[in-house]
C-alpha cells in the first residue's frame, strides 16, 4: 500500500531525511513518489510518477526543517504526476495512505463551494476539505476533516501557518520515532532511521501534532491523549540488503534462522498452558489470513486437526469479513498476518471477535493492528521482511502455528523437531544445480502447475503464488488427483507440471499423475523425499531429492526449494522480485 513519512527537525535537511525514509518504505508502493517541505511559512512540493529515486536531486535542493513524503500504490487514478501525492490546496499539503470511501460526495460538496480537484484520486479531497474547515487553527481544521472522512486513512499534513506536521491515524498505521532530537513519522517501523529506538504507535482515532519540541496527542475531538513510547531494539526492524542483490535472496537465506528464532521465542515467552486451554475449550477453530498467510493456514489446519482430533476450517480473510459463519464464545480464531495490518484480516478478526470469538494472532509485527484485537499474540521472528513476496515470514508462521498446535502436548519436543528441520534448509537452498534446472524449466513455460497431495498440495499452493507474483508466469496449484478432472486438458509441451512428493502414503498415486502428464506431451519435474519415487522418476525427468523429514514438516523444505526457484526464475526473466508490478507489501486497504 502507500507509505507516508513526516519529519520535524531543527536542521534544514528534512527533505533529505524524508527521501531516505521513502526509499526504506518503497516496498509499500512504487507507482509515484513526492515530498513537500515547509520553510519560512512556504510549502514547496516535488512529485513524480515512478520510483522514489527520481526525487533524489530535487530533494537534495529542498531546504527546511519540516517535510512530508509519500510513495504510492495506485488505487484511484492511474500512476501519474498529477495523481502523485502530496496533494496541495490553499495553506495545506497532504499525504494519505488508505481509501476515502466518501470522496465522491465530498468532492461534489467542495466543488459547490468552488474548491475543485485536479487529480483522479480519492486523496486530494482531503486537502480541499481541510482547507474548507480552516480559520487559522490547523489542528482544528485537520481534526474536523478527519471526523468527516469515511474509510481508512493515515495522514501527514503540512500547513504553512503551523511549524510542524500533523499525523492522523484511522485504520492505517502510523509510527513516530524520536531520533537525535528530531521526530520521524512513517507507515512502518522499518522506514524509521535505525537510531529511532523510542517509537510511538498511534491508535485509531489519534491525531499527533509534531513540532521541533515534541509530540502532542489528541483524539478527533481534540481532547489530549497520553501515549507511551515503546523501545524497539535496534536492528530488529532495519531494512538492509546485507550484500545481496535482492531482498528476496537474502530473506530466503533467513528461512532457517526465522524458524529457530520463532521456536526459541515461543519457548521463552509463550504461555503454552493458556494457548492449550484456548484450543481445548473451543468448539470450533477458524484459521484466517490472506495470500501467503492464508497458505500457511492451509498447512496449519493439518497440525491442529492431528493434535486435537477434530475438524478445523481455514478461511480467506477477505471473504470471511463479509461472509462470517455463526460464531460464539466457544469459537477460536487464529489470525495470521506478517504485517498485522492487512485490512481484510484485521476486519475479519474484528467482526468475529465482536461475535464473541477468542483470537490468537500470529504476526511478525508486534505493534500492529492485529495485536490490539487479539486475546493472545504469538510472534513470528522473521525480522523486517522487505521483499513484497513473503518468504521467511511463511516459514516463521508455519513454525509458530506448529508450536501452538502442540500446546496440549510436548511443546519442547515440537520445537526440537523444528530446529532439526531448520538445519536441513541451508543445504536445500544452496542446491544450485537443481534450483537452476527447475528455474530454467519454469522460465521457458507458458504456464506452471504445482501438484501434490495432503500437505504437499498445501505447499504447492504457496509455491504457485510465489512463482506467479515474482515471475508473472501463469501458475496454479492442484491436488495431484484432480489433474484428470479437468486441468489435464491444459497440459502440452508449453506447460510445466511440478510435483511435490513427500507424503509416502500417496507417493504411488502421484507417480501415476506424473505419467499422465508425460504421456500427453507435458513437461514435468519432481521434488521428493521418498526414495522409491526418486528412483523411479529419475529415469524420465529432473528429480530434486529433498532430505527426509517427518511428512507433516516436509513443506518447510519444499517451500524453501520453490522459493529459491521462484526467485531465480524472476531474475532470469529480468523481473525485479523485490517489487513485483502492481503489488505492494502491507495491503492496508480493501
Ligand atoms: O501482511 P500479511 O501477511 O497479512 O499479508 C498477506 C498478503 O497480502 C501477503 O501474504 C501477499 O500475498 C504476499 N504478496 C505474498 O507473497
Amino acid at each position: 500500500m502507500c507509505g507516508i513519512v513526516g519529519y520535524a527537525g531543527r536542521g534544514k535537511c528534512a527533505a533529505k531525511c524524508v527521501y531516505e525514509g521513502l526509499l526504506r518504505l518503497e516496498y509499500r508502493g512504487y507507482d509515484s513518489a513526492g515530498i513537500s517541505v515547509l520553510d519560512g511559512g512556504k510549502i514547496t512540493t516535488v512529485k513524480r510518477s515512478g520510483r522514489v529515486c527520481q526525487l533524489e536531486s530535487a530533494a537534495g535542493g529542498m531546504s527546511g526543517g519540516i517535510a512530508i513524503g509519500h510513495t504510492r500504490w495506485a488505487t484511484h487514478g492511474a500512476p501519474s504526476d498529477t495523481n502523485a501525492h502530496p496533494h496541495n490546496y490553499g495553506a495545506f499539503s497532504v499525504v494519505h495512505n488508505g481509501i476515502i470511501e466518501n470522496y465522491a460526495e465530498l468532492k461534489e460538496e467542495l466543488a459547490e463551494g468552488g474548491r475543485l480537484c485536479i487529480s483522479e484520486t480519492d486523496s486530494e479531497v482531503i486537502a480541499l476539505l481541510i482547507d474548507s474547515l480552516y480559520s487559522g487553527d490547523a489542528l482544528a481544521a485537520v481534526a474536523a476533516a478527519a471526523a468527516r472522512l469515511k474509510g481508512s486513512f493515515a495522514l501527514a499534513v503540512l500547513c504553512r501557518d503551523f511549524e510542524g506536521f500533523i499525523a492522523v491515524r484511522h485504520k492505517s498505521p502510523v509510527a513516530i520515532g524520536e531520533c537525535d532530537g528530531a521526530f520521524f513519522a512513517a507507515s512502518d517501523v522499518p522506514a524509521l532511521p535505525a537510531e529511532a529506538e523510542n517509537v510511538y504507535f498511534l491508535e485509531d482515532g489519534d491525531i499527533a501534532a509534531v513540532t521541533y519540541d515534541g509530540i502532542a496527542f489528541y483524539d478527533f475531538g481534540l481532547n489530549a491523549q497520553r501515549r507511551e513510547s515503546c523501545r524497539i531494539p535496534r536492528g530488529q526492524f532495519t531494512a538492509d540488503k546485507g550484500g545481496y542483490v535482492h531482498y528476496m535472496a537474502k530473506e530466503i537465506e533467513e528461512d532457517a534462522r526465522t524458524i529457530r528464532d520463532t521456536a526459541e521465542a515461543f519457548l521463552r515467552s509463550a504461555d503454552a498452558d493458556a494457548l492449550g486451554s484456548l484450543l481445548t475449550s473451543s468448539d470450533e477453530i477458524i484459521i484466517t489470513g490472506c495470500g501467503t498467510a492464508y497458505n500457511s493456514g492451509l498447512i496449519a489446519r493439518r497440525y491442529f486437526e492431528s493434535a486435537l482430533g477434530r475438524p478445523v476450517t481455514v478461511e480467506i480473510a477477505s471473504e470471511l469479513r463479509y461472509y462470517p459463519p455463526p460464531v460464539g464464545k466457544n469459537t477460536l480464531v487464529i489470525a495470521i498476518s506478517q504485517s498485522g495490518e492487512t485490512a481484510d484480516t484485521v476486519e475479519a478478526v474484528h467482526k468475529l471477535r465482536e461475535g464473541g470469538a477468542s483470537v490468537i494472532a500470529v504476526t511478525n509485527c508486534g505493534y500492529s493492528a492485529i495485536t490490539r484485537i487479539a486475546h493472545a499474540v504469538v510472534p513470528v521472528c522473521a525480522g523486517a521482511e522487505i521483499c513484497v513476496a513473503a518468504t521467511k515470514s511463511y516459514m516463521g508462521q508455519l513454525a509458530a502455528l506448529y508450536l501452538i498446535s502442540r500446546c496440549t502436548g510436548d511443546v519442547r519436543a515440537a520445537a526440537k523437531e523444528l530446529t532439526d528441520v531448520a538445519e536441513k534448509i541451508p543445504s536445500v537452498i544452496s542446491d544450485d544445480a537443481n534450483a537452476d534446472c527447475f528455474s530454467d524449466m519454469c522460465a521457458e513455460s507458458f504456464a506452471v502447475f504445482f501438484l501434490g497431495r495432503g500437505a504437499d498440495y498445501d505447499a504447492a499452493v504457496e509455491a504457485s503464488l510465489k512463482l506467479k507474483e515474482v515471475s508473472y508466469i501463469f501458475s496454479d496449484a492442484y491436488p495431484s488427483g484432480e489433474l484428470k478432472h479437468g486441468t489435464l486438458a491444459l497440459v502440452d509441451e508449453s506447460t510445466l507440471s511440478v510435483f511435490i512428493i513427500c507424503q509416502p502414503e500417496t507417493a504411488n498415486k502421484c507417480l501415476s499423475a506424473v505419467h499422465e502428464v508425460l504421456c500427453r506431451g507435458g513437461r514435468a519435474a519432481v521434488l521428493t523425499s521418498v526414495p522409491e519415487a526418486a528412483e523411479e522418476l529419475g529415469k524420465y525427468l529432473p528429480v530434486w531429492k529433498l532430505p527426509k523429514v517427518s511428512p507433516r514438516l516436509a513443506p518447510f523444505l519444499s517451500a524453501a526449494a520453490l522459493q529459491r526457484v521462484a526467485y531465480l526464475t524472476a531474475v532470469r526473466l529480468g523481473r525485479n522480485p523485490d517489487k513485483p508490478r502492481n503489488l505492494a507489501k502491507s495491503v492496508t486497504v480493501e
